[in-house]
């Protein structure tokens, strides 16, 4: 079944015909909220609003650990998580959707591993390619059919927040060879990899990054909320396609 993560302009799928809502408990601690279980196109799929479904919860105080156990308990086969990110590289302007390939992470002092605590071994996982390859590969393929463009590759710096970058961070952030940047993507994809669960991301640009292009002088937040409504309904369309050709491959596999 596929899992979504919802961030900010995405709290709801409104193509999700919901079943039932469960609050799952962890052994990590409270998810943001109720797992929203349904059909999206007759595929099953659950739901899970990143930072809560009333958007109160930080990018450093999201429980990623408890989220992502919780969608894996529930038998996640798959996981896309939805994040709204800045423009680094200059050809990706505010609306564009983006399925990043690499990562860089700066952030700090979140829980990013389920391997530690009393009892456990030491444990290094192999964390080469970041996002799962087949699923990208499926995310660009369900975008193409529904005529969504989407580019197919960007490096992703994951900041701490919950404030944006200033214009030198960005430029350092180019410097090192990040393309975009967001708050949330670690460690939420490497506690991915832990449990085994293909993850991989659809980032849609909200907004220029710090001290570029419209975001030279500043960044406007009302621009930002128009930019996402109208580009998460382009993410729901690809989210639909996608359902069924995750149910598909799935069924194949079995
Ligand atoms: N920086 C970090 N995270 C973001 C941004 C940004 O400019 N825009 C949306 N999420």
């Amino acid at each position: 079944m596929l899992g979504i993560i919802g961030g900010s302009g995405l709290t709801q799928l409104a193509n999700l015909d919901v079943s039932h809502r469960e609050v799952v408990r962890t052994p990590y601690g409270e998810p943001s909220g109720a797992i929203t279980f349904g059909e999206i196109g007759g595929q099953p799929a659950m739901f899970l609003a990143r930072h809560g479904y009333g958007h109160t919860i930080p990018p450093h105080e999201v429980n990623y650990r408890a989220n992502i156990w919780a969608l894996w308990h529930k038998g996640a086969t798959g996981i896309v998580s939805v994040a709204s990110v800045g423009g680094i590289r200059a050809d990706l302007a505010p609306g564009d959707i983006v399925i990043p390939h690499q990562i860089i992470d700066y952030t700090w002092g979140r829980r990013s591993t389920y391997h530690e605590g009393e009892g456990c071994t030491v444990t290094h996982i192999d964390f080469t390619e970041p996002y799962d390859r087949a699923l990208r590969q499926m995310i660009l393929l369900a975008a193409s059919d529904v005529g969504v463009s989407a580019h197919a590759s960007a490096v992703y710096a994951a900041t701490q927040g919950p404030r944006l970058e200033t214009a030198a961070e960005i430029d350092r952030l180019e410097r090192d060879g990040a393309e975009v940047v967001g708050m949330t993507g670690m460690p939420e994809a490497v506690l991915a990899r832990e449990l085994g669960v293909p993850y991989a991301a659809i980032n849609v640009i909200a907004n220029y990054a710090a001290g570029r292009a419209d975001s030279k002088d500043g960044i406007s937040f009302e621009a930002i909320e128009g930019v996402l409504r109208e580009s998460m309904d382009r993410v729901r369309i690809v989210i639909d396609r996608l359902a069924g050709c995750h149910a598909e491959v799935c069924a194949a596999a079995d």
